[in-house]
């Protein structure tokens, strides 16, 4: 005989017409007066919490992998000892509620009209792979023409350039990319940018058919104007829009509503403190596609809707899509909510952006108001940073001879009639190291990375010396031909001469 749907974890609160937990309506993301159940955690707890970090690294870089305190660990722990405890009640009867549980949470976080406009997928890299996969789908099928356009911010995650290439481009589309500037002094000039590259992708009449752009690009990490450029994609006939958002939910307000955007999808793993790994992806049910998306892996549900698809992709584990309540239960804890904590990451990562700035005599690489909880910060020019493989060498060594995570970009672009933003010495300034704030982040990380770089400029450090030997030695037996040559030149003509 059938048992009944196991409770979830806790005594997390019922599901009601797709709006549970109480959470107010999107607009900020924040907490329901109601559902403060705590008093506002401490500094102890907090360490607590994350007393699983490694205590040797300086952890500066949230961006690339999120965190995820101990309760949600329990939480999720839990979810997976009633899925071992009794496989088939749990695929059966307890999977999909927990499921709706957590969908009907981030619909109302992120105010979609509805919990059927929301799927889970593991992160953002499958959400954009679902709207590629129909954008292909559409060129095969011959609902677009050949040579018809995508449009793609420069910046726009590797991972999801690859898959507009893989699924779009291979497809039939022309890839337009928007170059954006760097360092970036205003979102007017990102507008401007994207108004002209899609005057590019419509040239000879051709159709516009997706847009693909960032809420929040990841390197250079810059906030996008990302519902001015919806509205400008509308009124340019851009059949649809899809927002990569990885990172925004946790670190800037995030309105689907009001963004109007196709598709938006956002990682919860990044900066809402779930688990890795899941993810939102939203759809308007209103919007022409919907229906017709589907998830990469086909399986048992497939036909039934995607987030039906999505919440059966075969025997896996479900556990991170399940703790999104316990999360919210987690930011709730603290004052003001997931408002509360961005506000102060933000502020917080300016004042750490610019102490390193100042220390190394640089800049940030954009305007406070186009930083979330993330920001630019140049390095001094004399470290020579001239290729992405010198940024990740320099990276690995400040992660192993100095316990700093952070990551380094590479910054090749030259604004046009601008020349290379300089540090206080002169020298062009190429890297620039990308800084997050988490709560449990302390001043002592961001001192140690400051300290570990002025040390690399006192002792002279340059990036040259990490390229590996063989091409230091061959650029540098290039150079002893070349003068040996050179020698045995001016030996020949002074012979000559005599
Ligand atoms: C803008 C952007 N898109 C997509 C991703 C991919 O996220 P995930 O690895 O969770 O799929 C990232 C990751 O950092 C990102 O920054």
């Amino acid at each position: 005989m059938a048992s009944p749907p196991p409770p979830p974890p806790d005594d997390a609160p019922a599901v009601e017409n797709g709006h549970g937990h109480g959470h107010d309506h999107g607009n900020g993301n924040g907490p329901s007066p109601a559902k403060r159940p705590r008093a506002v955690i401490s500094a102890a707890e907090i360490c607590a919490e994350f007393a699983h970090h490694d205590a040797a690294a300086a952890r500066v870089n949230n961006g690339s992998f999120g965190c995820c305190p101990a309760s949600v660990l329990a939480a999720q722990a839990r979810w997976q000892r009633l899925f071992l405890a009794q496989p088939d009640d749990f695929y059966f009867h307890g999977l999909q509620p927990g499921l709706l549980r957590s969908r009907a949470a981030v619909a109302a976080l992120v105010g979609a009209a509805d919990v059927s406009e929301v799927s889970l997928v593991d992160n953002a890299t499958t959400a954009a792979a679902i709207v590629m996969q129909h954008a292909a789908w559409s060129f095969a099928e011959g609902r677009f023409a050949r040579g018809d356009a995508v449009v793609m911010l420069h910046y726009a995650y590797g991972a999801v350039k690859k898959s507009i290439h893989a699924y779009v481009a291979r497809a039939g589309a022309t890839v337009v990319e928007v170059p954006l500037p760097f360092p970036v002094s205003s979102a007017e000039a990102i507008i401007a940018e994207f108004r002209a590259a899609l005057d590019v992708a419509k040239a000879g009449g051709r159709k516009v058919r997706l847009a693909v752009i960032d809420h929040i690009t990841s390197m250079p990490s810059v906030i996008i104007p990302v519902k001015d450029l919806v509205a400008i994609c509308r009124q340019e006939g851009v059949d649809s829009v899809f927002v990569d958002a990885a990172h925004s939910i946790g670190q800037v307000p995030v309105d689907v509503r009001d963004i109007g955007a196709d598709f938006y999808t956002s990682n919860l793993h990044k900066w809402f403190f779930c688990p890795p790994a899941v993810a939102f992806l939203h759809t308007r049910k209103d919007g022409p596609v919907a229906a017709q998306l589907h998830h990469p892996v086909v399986s048992q549900e497939y036909g039934n809707g995607l987030p039906m698809e999505s919440g059966w992709i075969g025997t896996r584990d479900y556990s991170a899509q399940l703790v999104v309540s316990e999360a919210i239960d987690f930011v709730n804890r603290f004052e003001g909510g997931i408002e509360g904590i961005r506000t102060r990451n933000h502020e917080k990562v300016i004042e750490m952006g610019r102490m390193l700035a100042e220390a190394w005599g640089t800049f940030l690489g954009s305007p406070p108001e186009l930083c979330g909880s993330m920001v630019m910060v140049g390095m001094p020019g004399c470290l020579g940073v001239e290729s992405d493989d010198d940024a990740m060498r320099v990276r690995t060594m400040l992660r192993k001879d100095f316990q700093v995570e952070v990551p380094i970009y590479y910054n090749s672009r030259r604004v046009e009639g601008h020349e290379m933003s300089k540090d206080k010495n002169g020298d062009p300034v190429t890297g620039y190291v990308r800084i997050s704030h988490q709560i449990y982040n302390v001043k002592e990380d961001y001192e140690r990375l400051r300290d570990a770089v002025n040390k690399l400029v006192s002792e002279g450090f340059t990036s040259n010396k990490l390229r590996p030997l063989q091409k230091v030695l061959s650029s540098e037996m290039t150079a002893c031909l070349a003068c040996s040559l050179l020698v045995g030149l001016f030996a020949f003509i002074n012979d000559c001469l005599v």
